[in-house]
């Protein structure tokens, strides 16, 4: 096993912000590739209304590709994003591993995010518990947005997001939980701190996932700063690619090939083969409406 484990979710949080729609075809070569890489964990979709989300309207499609793919082996965990009960019963009856239960720290996000305010939310993780609890083949991970930034309330309070963190392993103990840098506002210092409290009230059981997007080029940071507070979770996208369709403003997430490196030059063993992952960028760079980030990206560019 990897010393880090890294979670890719290019093909959900990247492309749910790409305009044209991607075809089925696409976004299983692009899985197969990452899978093909070493990558253990990939968020394939999200099970959301279409009309919320259109990108994410094939989620049957590419789940049944991955079942009946000839060349993939689903080796890895293939996470859905699910924003209600609605969703975990519609995932349920599909070929997945692992739900992803989304709501925000911040009211006013949580509202336009999902239409609920946090009590609801809470309410509906007990319902999406539940259905995880009568699907043994599911595990659960409950992401928390907008930790530590909200693009409507600004700066989120940090004793709030510990209280939500709190209230969210109560109601699902067996949960991985990731707490998310939605904006890309986070500044490492504030990463270590919600980290260094967040890990010494969660029990050891309980995995805490960091998500972060790279808005201001302090993804690596933030992700070094939950490192070095005990993190060993990491959420990123290959070729930087994300963005979040209620998160105005917002860029991709943290680069995968960045946090590889990052990880691996320091001697941290990520699992990742990297000439493997170089061939997912290049995918990546074929999508059209693409936005894309990342530092070994460019570099790779001028290195051509
Ligand atoms: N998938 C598909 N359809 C869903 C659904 C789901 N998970 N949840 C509800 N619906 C349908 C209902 O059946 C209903 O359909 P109808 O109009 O044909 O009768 C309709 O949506 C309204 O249901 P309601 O429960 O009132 O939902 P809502 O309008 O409050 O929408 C969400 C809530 C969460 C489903 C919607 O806002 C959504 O999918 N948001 C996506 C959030 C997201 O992915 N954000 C980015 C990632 S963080
Ligand atoms: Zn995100």
């Amino acid at each position: 096993m990897s010393a880090v484990n890294i979670i890719e979710v290019a093909p959900r949080d990247g492309f749910q912000s790409v305009v044209p729609l991607i075809p089925v075809e696409a976004k299983l070569a692009m899985i197969d590739t990452l899978a093909d890489s070493g990558l253990k964990s990939i968020e394939v979709g999200a099970f959301v209304h279409p009309k919320a989300i259109a990108q994410m309207a094939d989620i049957e499609q590419v789940l049944t590709g991955i079942e009946h793919s000839t060349t993939l082996k689903p080796e890895y965990e293939r996470v859905v994003l699910v924003p209600n009960e609605r969703g975990a019963l519609n995932a349920a009856q599909a070929p997945c591993d692992r739900l992803n239960f989304v709501f925000s720290v911040s009211e006013t996000h949580n509202l336009k995010n999902v239409r609920k305010t946090l009590e609801q939310s809470l309410a509906e993780l007990e319902l999406v518990h539940k259905v995880v609890e009568a699907n043994p083949q599911l595990s659960l991970r409950v992401s928390l947005a907008t930790s530590f930034d909200c693009p409507f309330e600004g700066t989120v309070d940090e004793a709030l997001c510990l209280q939500i963190l709190q209230l969210a392993i109560k109601r699902a103990p067996c949960a991985q939980i990731a707490l998310c840098d939605t904006t890309g506002k986070a500044h490492p210092f504030a990463v270590e701190r919600l980290f260094d409290k967040a890990l010494s009230i969660t029990p050891s059981s309980t995995p805490i996932v960091f998500h972060c997007h790279d808005t201001y080029g302090l993804g690596i940071a933030n992700v070094a700063a939950a490192y070095r507070s005990g993190a060993r979770h990491f959420d990123s996208a290959v070729a930087g690619f994300g963005g979040c369709p209620f998160a105005p403003g917002a860029s991709g997430n943290v680069a995968t090939e960045d946090v590889v490196y990052f990880f691996e030059s320091a001697g941290i063993d990520t699992g990742v083969d990297v000439s493997k992952l170089n061939r997912a960028i290049c995918l990546a760079e074929q999508i059209e409406g693409a936005q894309l980030g990342g530092s070994i990206r460019q570099l790779n560019r001028h290195q051509l």
